[in-house]
């Protein structure tokens, strides 16, 4: 059993994507982690992420790396959306991504492209979206509990660019896929998205 969820940034999918994996005691990988660790590879080295090269040179990195801190600062997550436009960076990740999907018992992945590129056949996929101001509130209200100041207006404009990039780029660009089941959380709260989120799963098997 594999279950796909893709969705923009600040959706809610990871949350989902968890919380599935826990109600179905299945194996869960965010891929976006693997996009950050080579983003924050590239920083660390110097580099600049919109050089292939350089962010090719980044994707060898240790599962040790998946558990860093840093990768869930918003500069990771420029960096991951930089890096992850290159072809050859997406193509350097793909077997990591597909051979945690084919365990035997089954996993749930989430990221931009598992329904329509790593698991096209995955029998359960969920698209999980939110308004670009619901998302960009649930984001600026992690930040400033974490102890940042930022300003809403400042990461509504990151999460805008975000989606830009992700949505605009050729190399499997966010979108869902034809067989997805789209799940809007922007009136849900958490254990209402998760409780719907079953519901769709269910239907999908
Ligand atoms: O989901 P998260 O915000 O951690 O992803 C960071 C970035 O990594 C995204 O903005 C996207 O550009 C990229 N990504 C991707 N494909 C995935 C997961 C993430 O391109 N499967």
């Amino acid at each position: 059993m594999i279950i796909a969820v893709d969705g923009p940034a600040a959706s809610g999918k990871g949350t989902i994507a968890r919380r599935l994996a826990a109600h179905y005691g299945l194996p869960h990988l965010d891929t976006g982690l693997l996009y950050r660790a080579v983003g924050i590879g590239v920083l660390r080295a110097g580099g600049d992420p919109s050089v292939p090269a350089e962010a090719l040179a980044a994707c060898g990195f240790g599962e040790a790396m998946l558990h860093d801190p840093q990768l869930k600062s918003e500069a990771a997550g420029k960096a991951a959306s930089i890096v992850s436009a290159h072809p050859e960076v997406r193509a350097a990740l793909f077997t990591r991504q597909q051979d945690f999907a084919a365990q035997p018992g089954g996993a749930v992945l989430d990221g931009r492209d598992i329904g329509t590129v790593i698991a096209p056949h995955a029998p359960a996929k969920l698209f999980v979206t939110a308004t670009p101001e619901v998302r960009a509130d649930r984001r600026w209200r992690e930040l400033v509990g974490a102890g940042l100041a930022v300003e809403r207006d400042h990461v509504l404009t990151d999460i805008r660019a975000r989606d830009e990039r992700d949505s605009a780029r050729s190399a499997a660009p966010l979108r869902m896929a034809d067989d997805a089941r789209l799940l809007d959380t922007s009136a849900l709260g958490i254990e209402e998205a998760v409780a719907a989120a079953i519901l769709l799963v269910e239907r999908a098997l």
